[in-house]
């Protein structure tokens, strides 16, 4: 029978309820820039569970303090960080949910103030930090960089060591599925593009060398993560820049692959974010889906792909799942306008009977 939005997606022994996960999504509300989840992240969180995701993915959480991308995000690098999620994610539960966290380190790209701040760099003097990269070149700010220092092989040990503990708290914290940011010019992308990677020790020059980093970072969290429970990676399929020495779709699916040796479950494909100019020339109704596809259509694995971006109807992420695009449908700005998206994808599909609202809500569906 072809499986559908709803049909469950079996990964080890976690059964995530139906296709729909909702895209990480960083919300820079961490009220004393000590990394710690307050009532926002709570709400947040616990609205998409409640609206119907099978798996809500928090965002970018940080494994060690230089890796957040602003003073403002949330933090993965102690037991009380992992305290302060732990009602989260038993509530995300209690809803049929699978609740994730995305391990993150931001790179070059670290050390910043919010969007809505104007992404600006922010200076040790300001609350901000020394940043770490592969090579030497800053992110191209208009203002000055911060401090940006070429991390040395004791800093890329310490780096693996920091995801591996990070994985550890977030499974205290009571988290389900893992997911290694490796996508959007943040620190692992950083390792595995030639644009910001020019090293010429073991994790640079070759695609064997670039991608060192990556795999270390997934074996090291699988080593934590339980053999029972499934570790995502997320990645750019590409760097949109063709013509270009840069990351592309073919390097994409020959990685997928290695990860799932390392110990991956799912690779969700994502694009862009490496430099200013690494973005796709047309944004609409699945605009990242070719890459994901590509991943799937010439894996040599059982790797399972996820598609993101520009999913916006049910009947688009149904039709995903139904023509084996991707294995799960992954959405961002849609689950922020709509929390209960989920709820009213099954609605419109006549599913309620397989992802029911919760009782408390029954008036409102039935
Ligand atoms: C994002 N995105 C993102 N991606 C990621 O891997 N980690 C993150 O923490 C964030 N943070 C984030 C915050 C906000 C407010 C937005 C809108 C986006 C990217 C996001 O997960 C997703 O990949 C894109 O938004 C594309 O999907 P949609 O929005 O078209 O469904």
């Amino acid at each position: 029978m072809t499986d559908d939005l709803f049909t469950p997606l079996e990964l080890r022994e976690t059964e995530i309820p139906n296709r729909l996960m909702v895209s990480p999504m960083c919300q820079y509300s961490v009220e004393e820039r000590d990394g710690l989840a307050t009532p926002w992240h709570h709400v947040h969180l616990g609205s998409r569970a409640v609206g119907g995701a099978g798996l809500v993915m928090a965002e970018a959480t940080a494994v060690e303090p230089r890796g957040r991308i602003t003073p403002e995000d949330l933090g993965i690098w102690s037991e009380e960080h992992a305290e302060a999620l732990a009602d989260t994610t038993a509530f995300v539960e209690s809803q049929g949910a699978v609740p994730g966290i995305q391990l993150a380190h931001a790179g070059r790209k670290a050390s910043k103030s919010r969007p809505w701040e104007g992404s600006e760099p922010v200076h040790p003097d300001e609350g901000g930090w020394e940043v770490v990269a592969p090579s030497e070149k800053p992110w191209p700010y208009e203002g000055e960089p911060p401090e940006t220092r070429v991390m040395t092989k004791e800093d890329i040990a310490d780096v693996v060591d920091s995801f591996r503990t990070a994985a550890e708290h977030a499974l205290d914290a009571g988290f389900e599925v893992a997911e290694v940011h490796a996508a959007h010019g943040y620190l692992l992308h950083e390792f595995l593009s030639p644009v910001t990677n020019d090293r010429d020790d073991e994790y640079g020059g070759s695609f064997e060398n670039r991608t060192r980093l990556v795999r270390e970072v997934t074996e090291a969290v699988r080593e934590v993560w339980p053999e029972e429970k499934p570790v995502f990676v997320r990645i750019s399929g590409t760097d949109w820049l063709e013509g270009r020495d840069s990351w592309t779709v073919e390097q994409s699916a020959r990685l997928a692959d290695d990860l799932y040796e390392c110990g991956a479950d799912l690779i969700d494909v994502s694009s862009g974010g490496i430099s200013p100019d690494s973005s796709p020339d047309w944004v609409g109704p699945n605009y990242q889906l070719a890459l994901a596809e590509h991943v799937r259509e010439n894996r040599q694995t059982d790797v399972a792909v996820g598609t993101v971006g520009g999913i916006t109807t049910a009947e688009q992420a149904d039709a995903i799942v139904r023509n084996e695009r991707a294995d799960l449908a992954i959405v961002g700005r849609e689950f922020l306008r709509d929390p209960y998206f989920g709820l009213h994808a099954a609605q419109e599909l006549d599913a309620l009977d397989r992802n029911e609202e919760p009782i408390q809500y029954h008036r409102a569906f039935r």
